[in-house]
């Protein structure tokens, strides 16, 4: 007999939507049954897009989740809405997708956390380049001792995000998108952790933290179009600083250094270095105790973690990976319990710009 197909309601019918429609209808075990959002014209234009026709369509997400039908959730929102469209569907008994960031407090964590620990739904959240192929590359030969020990990792997240980005109106203020790091940043804590894990699914969890934060874009009106090159006056400006520099103590020793840079003036760029005792890697550049006689690093043929455009993102093995946990009953590496500790490291800096000391993690 066929395997019944998962049901699925995307919630939030912006930008990275479309790419979540698209992964689940390209998946033979899911199908999607419904969509809603704040606005039904934005329903509409997504489920044509998407040549939808017979699905449900709402502007109340309660009504939504009572859909016929609904397994999975896939929350789309802006981030300020995550924990409480989260706990909603955990509430209902939906597994979930979660938009990174997933929360703007750790108040907001604790409650998504007892939400879906009381319903025992699952979860992933879309740290997406974990499935980005030169990070699938990278993390295999870490797990094969290509590098041996890793002692030290680097990760930035470089992107002018600015006007030309639909999500910017919520995202660049203080109180809806609370900082930099939160914003765009939890990419690169995220890829620190999974390069500083040594075995193939594991991420390495962050012990003691200290950080800085400046950069010249807060409050400036004077903005860039990367796109286009060109720059505009009289902009909404950013109102938390677009550059934040951590410095993590891992608890297996490994030290790293992560970077979120808004303010830079130029396209986005996301580079990676890892440094083991027997190797190391320079984006997808290696250079390997197993390859004896190297005499130049060897470069990765791999697609390259350097577009901020959501159709160039691995959003279909994430998809597929986490309807692959549904259907085996198997937690995501990448659950909601995972992504918690990322976003304690956001939280720990900001507990660091106020105290100026190095602050302890787990902070709940
Ligand atoms: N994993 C990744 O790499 C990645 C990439 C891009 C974005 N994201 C994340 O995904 C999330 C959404 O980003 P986006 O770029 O898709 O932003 P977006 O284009 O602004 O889409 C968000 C949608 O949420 C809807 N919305 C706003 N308030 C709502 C409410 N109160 N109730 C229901 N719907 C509401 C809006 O719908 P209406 O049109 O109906 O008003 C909007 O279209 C953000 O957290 C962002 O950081 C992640």
């Amino acid at each position: 007999m066929a395997q019944k197909q998962l049901g699925v309601l995307v919630h939030g019918a912006g930008w990275v939507s479309g790419e979540h429609i698209k992964a689940f209808q390209n998946n033979p075990h899911a199908r999607v049954v419904a969509i809603s959002s704040r606005k039904m014209e934005s329903v509409r234009r997504r489920a044509e897009e998407a040549g939808l026709q017979r699905i449900g369509m709402y502007t109340d997400f309660e009504r939504a989740l009572r859909h016929e039908g609904v397994d999975i959730v896939s929350v789309c929102t802006p981030q300020h809405l995550h924990a409480e469209n989260t706990i909603k569907a955990a509430e209902a008994d939906k597994h979930i997708v979660i938009e990174k960031p997933i929360a703007n407090s750790l108040e907001e964590m604790r409650a998504m956390r007892d939400a879906v620990r009381k319903a025992g739904v699952k979860t992933v959240v879309s740290f997406v380049l974990r499935w980005n192929p030169l990070f699938q590359t990278l993390k295999s030969l870490i797990a094969d001792d290509a590098f041996g020990k890793i002692y030290y990792v680097e990760t930035d997240y470089q992107s002018n995000i600015a006007s030309w980005w639909s999500g910017y109106e919520d995202a660049r203020k203080k109180a809806t998108g609370i900082s930099a790091m939160l914003v765009g940043g939890c990419h690169a804590l995220d890829a620190a952790r999974w390069f500083a894990g040594r075995k193939r699914e594991s991420a390495a969890r962050v012990a003691e933290v200290f950080a800085y934060r400046g950069g010249w874009r807060k409050g400036a009106e004077r903005e860039y179009n990367y796109l286009t090159g060109t720059w505009s006056d009289g902009k909404p400006p950013l109102e938390y600083e677009g550059l934040e520099v951590l410095i993590l103590k891992f608890d297996n020793g490994v030290i790293g250094k992560v970077s979120v840079n808004l303010d830079c003036i130029m396209p986005y760029t996301f580079p990676i270095e890892i440094f083991g005792d027997e190797g190391s890697v320079k984006n997808n550049r290696i250079w390997s105790h197993k390859f004896p006689g190297q005499k130049e690093w060897i470069e990765v043929p791999a697609i390259l973690p350097d577009s901020s455009d959501v159709t160039h993102h691995p959003f279909q093995a994430q998809m597929d990976h986490f309807i692959n946990c549904i259907l085996n009953d198997r937690e995501s590496h990448c659950n909601l319990e995972d992504a918690i500790h990322t976003h304690e490291v956001v939280f720990a800096a900001q507990k660091c710009y106020e105290t100026r000391q190095p602050v302890t993690l787990p902070l709940m």
